[in-house]
This record gives C-alpha cells, sequence and structure tokens, in this order.
C-alpha cells in the first residue's frame, strides 16, 4: 500500500468545531436528505450507526454518527487472537513510589503503529474497561492493516514525527505541538509522513472526552471550541485483503477482509476524531501572586459520575509568561489526592532541570510528594522575580482519580530511573529557628 502523497494539511480539508453535528460528503448528493437510513442510500451505500454513548444519555452527552459506506462493517469472518507484544500485558502491584522513565528507543526492526504500542500503566487490568490506560507508541513503518479499539477513547499525543491518520471519517495529520482523539471503536491506519515516529496515548475507557465547564472564566479560555478539527469524508475503494484488528478487553484480535474498511463515502454526526493544535490554547494563569491550581491548564476532561472528579483530565503546560510577584514561580510542593501521569513532548518542563526527557513519562501517585527537584528549588527561591517566558516546551499531564499500576513490563524494563528519588535530595534544611 502507497502512503498518500504528499501529506500536507492543507490538502486535508477539515470542519472545526467541538461536539459538532457535522455532515460531509466525498461525492455529491451522497447524504441521504432527510432520513438516516432510507430505503435506497444513493450511490448504493450501506447506512451505519456508529455510537459513543448509550442511545439513552441526556441529549447533550449524546455522541453518534451516520456512515454511509460501500459495505456494511458487520460483513467479517471471525477475529483470532494475535500476538500483542509490549500492549496491555500484565499489571505490576499497585505501587506508592514516584517513577519515571527515560524515553523508549524507536525499534530497529519492521514496526507499525499497533506493533510498537507499549503500556505503560493502567487503572485497571485490560478486561476491567475502567478509568484509563497509558501506552506510548513507537513505529517505522506505515501500518498494512486497519485498527479499532473497542476498549476506549484514544488521546493521541505525538512527541516526534507527524501521523497521517486516515479514518473511517477522513484523514487528519497530526504533528508533535498537536493532539487527536479517535472514537472508541473507529476503524484508522496509521501512515508515517517523516518516517520513524514515537508519542504517547493515552485511552479514555470513562466518558468521551470534552471540554471542561469555564465557570468563573467566563465564555472564552483555554481551549476553544472552533479550533478543534475533525475532517471531512473520504473514502478508499480497495478490494484486496486488509488485515482488521481489534482491541478487545486488553487483547488483540485480527480478522482479514476482503476490502478496505476506510470505505465511508459520507457521514453525517458527532461521534467523530478530532485535531487539536496547542498553540491555539488560551494559558491562563495569575497576573497577582501564588498560582493557580494545574486543573487552569485542561484541555479535555472526561467526567465521572462525583461532580469535578475527574475520570481523567488531560492537562498541558504550554510557552506561558510568568509574572507573579513574591511567589515561588515553580509548580510548588504538593501532595495530590488525585494520580499523575506526566510526559513532555519538547523542552525542559519548568519543574524539572534535569531527567524528565523529551519522550519520557513519570508517574506521581496518589498523596505522594513531589514537586521541583532540589536545583530548581535553589534557582528560585534565588531568583530576581522580572517577567520571564517560558518558551519552546510542551509538557502534559493525565490525571486520574484511580490509581495507576505500573505495567510488569514497565516495572522491568532498563529505562526505569531507578535514582529518581534523589532529585529531591540535597533541599538543605533552612529553618533559621526562633529569633
Ligand atoms: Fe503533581
Amino acid at each position: 500500500m502507497n502512503a498518500i502523497a504528499p501529506p500536507v494539511q492543507q490538502e486535508l480539508a477539515t470542519l472545526s468545531g467541538f461536539g459538532n453535528e457535522f455532515a460531509t460528503e466525498a461525492l455529491p448528493g451522497a447524504l441521504p436528505p432527510g432520513r438516516n437510513s432510507p430505503q435506497r442510500v444513493p450511490y448504493g451505500l450501506y447506512a451505519e450507526q456508529f455510537s459513543g454513548t448509550a442511545f439513552t444519555v441526556p441529549r447533550h452527552e449524546a455522541r453518534r454518527t451516520w456512515l454511509y459506506r460501500i459495505r456494511p462493517s458487520a460483513g467479517h469472518r471471525a477475529f483470532r487472537p494475535i500476538e500483542q507484544g509490549l500492549l496491555c500485558g500484565p499489571l505490576a502491584p499497585p505501587n506508592p513510589n514516584r517513577l519515571r522513565w527515560d524515553p523508549l528507543p524507536i525499534p530497529e526492526g519492521p514496526t507499525d503503529f499497533v506493533a510498537g504500542l507499549a503500556t505503560i500503566g493502567a487503572n485497571a487490568p485490560g478486561e476491567a474497561l475502567s478509568g484509563v490506560t497509558i501506552h506510548l507508541y513507537r513505529a517505522n513503518q506505515p501500518m498494512q492493516r486497519v485498527f479499532m479499539d473497542s476498549d476506549g477513547e484514544l488521546l493521541l499525543i505525538p512527541q516526534q514525527g507527524r501521523l497521517l491518520l486516515a479514518t473511517e471519517c477522513g484523514r487528519l495529520l497530526v504533528a508533535p505541538g498537536q493532539i487527536a482523539v479517535i472514537p472508541c471503536g473507529m476503524k484508522f491506519r496509521v501512515e508515517l509522513p517523516d518516517g520513524p515516529v514515537r508519542g504517547y496515548v493515552a485511552e479514555n475507557h470513562g466518558a468521551p472526552l470534552r471540554l471542561p465547564d469555564l465557570g468563573p472564566i467566563g465564555a472564552n479560555g483555554l481551549a476553544n471550541p472552533r479550533d478543534f478539527l475533525s475532517p471531512v469524508a473520504w473514502y478508499e475503494e480497495r478490494d484486496e485483503p486488509t488485515e482488521l484488528v481489534q482491541k478487545y478487553c486488553g487483547t488483540l484480535w485480527a480478522t482479514t477482509l476482503g476490502h478496505s474498511p476506510l470505505d465511508v463515502v459520507a457521514w453525517h454526526g458527532n461521534n467523530v476524531p478530532y485535531l487539536y493544535d496547542t498553540a491555539h490554547f488560551n494559558t491562563i494563569n495569575t497576573v497577582s501572586f501564588d498560582h493557580p491550581d494545574p486543573s487552569i491548564f485542561t484541555v479535555l476532561t472526561s467526567p465521572t459520575t462525583a461532580p469535578g472528579v475527574a475520570n481523567m483530565d488531560f492537562v498541558i503546560f504550554p510557552p506561558r509568561w510568568m509574572v507573579a510577584e513574591d511567589t515561588f514561580r515553580p509548580p510548588w510542593f504538593h501532595r495530590n489526592v488525585m494520580n499523575e501521569c506526566m510526559g513532555l513532548v519538547q523542552g525542559v518542563y519548568d519543574a524539572k532541570a534535569e531527567g524528565f526527557l523529551p519522550g519520557g513519562v513519570s508517574l506521581h501517585p496518589r498523596l505522594s510528594a513531589h514537586g521541583p527537584d532540589a536545583a530548581t528549588t535553589e534557582r528560585a527561591i534565588a531568583a530576581e522575580l522580572k517577567p520571564h517566558k517560558i518558551g519552546g516546551t510542551l509538557a502534559f499531564m493525565v490525571e486520574t482519580s484511580q490509581v495507576i499500576r505500573p505495567s510488569a513490563f514497565a516495572m522491568a524494563c532498563p529505562q526505569l530511573q531507578p535514582g529518581y528519588d534523589a532529585c529531591w535530595d540535597g533541599l538543605p534544611k533552612t529553618f533559621t529557628g526562633p529569633r
């Protein structure tokens, strides 16, 4: 299969807005007027509903898309289990320690996006479909097969190289600094226009990601709905054997179709993949003293039924101005009842002088004490507080209300840093005592 060339963003038309009921057709008149499932669909297509939420959720929660496709998805033979490498292996016991990993290398042998997935941790074993699962991806070959994840919605965070996502709803080109979200169960193929890639995947088993409420911030700010891009309809008509791989309850299965399943000629609905460029994030922070909790940097959230308690928050630490007066400016020392997984796309994170590398990852379990390392703390206390710009960096956090258990693979791999605790060594006793 040839890569789609030249894969430049300008050639990939998009629709903008978050949660919109879009309608798009790759052939004129392919969308049936006035009906979702007419007796005869234009062009001899089949109508198929693709649900992202239960039918009866409140209307503002509902996600579904009607797909008009060359062949219905139902036409397939039985799935068979296949090798799943480092994806969703056993979890290690819950671990209260602060953990950090160097970046995993990109494999030297031919590896596509699915084969290169390595699970770092999860709230629960794969079959539980609960909370969030954190993976790293590495690939050096475009997929010749098509993948669908029946276990969760996929938040992709590229760290190296662009991904061309050919999905049932159309194509998205996503670069480092951008993120993409693929609905649970949507079929897609990952191509590599720049060669080898590496990045992060947060697999959300909870309620679909959405924009956070803004409260007193008001009607604007943080991630604005208009900056979310969804693809226009695009299809391929390929009557040749195509492997369809499915992730199901933490295991991989495959079946061989006689055609490409990326054959949706038209669609309408809101259960769609989307792309967001973090450069559009309207970062809000203090203009007096202290700084707000990092929830002020929330891009997307998956709520639970408990008000304000997230199954998963996706938070970024983008370039921004620091202007606070009489304030310890790095992220302060803290003990958080939530569980934090952090990654770094580029640059340097302002709480760590060294050791947290682009492509690396850290886990800070609930109520584990953490914050700036000793070198950063010493500098911050001594700093002359002028306005300064934190530039050229993008860190992110996936915060979840459930404990993240590291995978057995992550606890055994050589990238686990044995000396992470030592970065807080050397914080001197500066107590002056009663005067
Ligand atoms: Fe933290």
